[in-house]
């Protein structure tokens, strides 16, 4: 039996539960992926192909991955163990939550790497290195920073200890109240940049390459990033969703609520492209850049602005919150879990895992500089990567991990969940339709990742 509430607490309203969840959500993916992944994959078809995979993948599997967290009221682990046996499955099921758990551990150690460049450049900002810089000359900056694992390093440690912090306390009232705040805040700033990127006169050329579909430059190596895209920006796949879910209230509308969260995470990555792209044009950047195209197109437009040194450090103090709330979503699971099952403390168990990740996080920092023993190339589905490490977590959680979690919690939640379990979490009466839902969980959120899957191997 599930229990009534949630051992680790619950959220003081459904508020708390969307702006915790958007606070998951936002992040990193958001501002930094987006756009290098657009702007590798050639642009507009990969961003339609993105945003169908939200409407028709994401926003389905979030509303199964909220209802089975609220209905378990566990760690994703013990969560799915308890359904499954509650429905008459085999409690193998909570491998799923294993899956989760340890694809939360591989994304948060290469994070909180990235998290820590913003970290350096809130620092440079506030001390007006970009002030007047040219193009090449935040280029260089840029390589010079990443080949210095000393300081890749320090800021891992320290946006880890960040982490630890909050989760060691327990979620509720920090987060609660930051989110509420910076959200906002994060979207009036990409308002200013884009702004500013409206009058360096490459707007519309940024905007077509967002915009304007070029089927011919679509892969299927493309689209599978875009959908891996699309599971790792609204934080699917892995149990993030699904523990927040656990501490929702049971008179809140999952329909709603996903509505929220889901639309809130769409607008803030389009903005973030649209803020970008017009600036890497004018300033003829490669759209390709990789990683680093925020940490080059951003800062050079701060240079150059009026007041860019204030805006330059406000907006890289956002995008270190957004990062942070996220971040703290990719614990969570691990942290419950250890908990409810290992009978540590929460302090403990938070300290464990994230010492663990940072560990594991330094694979990620050897993996940018240029002289590192551990740097090396390879090709996955006719790309070459070059950042060794980085790259292999990247694409084993963002594109195999979490696409596979969603498979088969759509495919637990459409199949082997009873009918009238899943109506008693979604239906409402807040006029959704609860059929189109579990059509879309059964049938099309599943095929349309197998289609993916298949392609890809090669298989059809
Ligand atoms: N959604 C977060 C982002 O876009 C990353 C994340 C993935 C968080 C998976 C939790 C779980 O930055």
């Amino acid at each position: 039996m599930a229990p009534k509430e949630s051992i680790h607490g619950s959220w003081s309203s459904r508020w708390a539960f969307v702006l915790a969840a958007t606070g998951s959500a936002v992040g990193l993916g958001n501002i930094w992926k987006f756009p290098y992944i657009t702007g590798e994959n050639g642009g507009g078809a990969f961003v339609l192909v993105y945003l169908f995979c939200i409407a028709l993948i994401g926003v389905p599997i979030m509303m199964a991955e909220i209802l089975i967290g609220r209905r378990g009221r566990q760690s994703p682990i013990n969560t799915m163990h308890t359904l499954a046996i509650e429905s008459g499955h085999k409690p193998a099921w909570m491998y799923l939550g294993v899956m989760g758990v340890l694809a939360g551990f591989f994304i948060l150690s290469y994070y909180s790497v990235i998290a820590g460049w913003s970290l350096e450049y809130l620092i440079k900002a506030a001390s007006g290195v970009f002030t007047g810089q040219t193009a090449s000359g935040i280029e260089t900056l840029f390589g010079d920073f990443i080949n210095d694992p000393k300081y890749l390093l320090l800021w891992h440690t320290i946006f880890m200890m960040m982490t630890y912090l909050v989760v060691a306390r327990g979620v509720k009232s920090g987060i609660e109240k930051a989110v509420k705040i910076l959200m906002p805040a994060l979207v009036v700033l990409l308002l200013v940049l884009i702004g500013y990127a409206i009058n360096t006169g490459s707007f519309s050329q940024g905007v077509s390459f967002l915009f304007n579909p070029d089927f011919s430059k679509l892969t299927w190596g493309a689209v599978l990033t875009a959908m891996g895209h699309a599971f790792f920006t609204l934080s699917l796949g892995m149990g993030a969703i699904m523990v927040y879910g656990s501490y929702l209230p049971k008179s809140a509308s999952i329909a709603k609520t996903t509505f929220m969260i889901a639309s809130a995470d769409t607008i803030v990555a389009l903005l973030a492209g649209l803020a970008i792209f017009p600036l890497v044009f004018a300033n003829a950047l490669s759209p390709g850049a990789g990683p680093g195209l925020i940490f080059i197109t951003l800062p050079h437009a701060f240079g150059q602005m009026d007041g860019g040194v204030f805006f330059g450090t406000l907006f890289f103090v956002l995008i270190v919150f957004a990062a942070w709330t996220s971040a703290i979503s990719l614990l969570e699971p691990v942290v419950t879990w250890l908990v409810e099952n290992r009978g540590m403390r929460r302090a403990t168990a938070a300290l464990t895992s994230s010492i663990t990740i940072w560990l594991f996080g330094i694979l990620t920092v050897f993996s940018f500089p240029s002289d590192s023993p551990i740097k090396f190339e390879f090709s996955f589905i006719g790309e070459t990567k070059t950042n060794g490490v980085f790259d292999i977590l990247d694409i084993l959680t963002a594109n195999i991990m979490l696409p596979l979690g969603g498979f088969f919690i759509a495919i637990f939640a459409g199949w082997f969940m009873s009918r009238d379990a899943t109506r008693d979490e979604l239906d409402m009466g807040d006029g959704f339709d609860f059929n189109a839902w579990r059509f879309l969980v059964k049938w099309v959120a599943p095929t349309l990742v197998l289609i993916v899957f298949l392609n890809i191997f090669g298989i059809i």
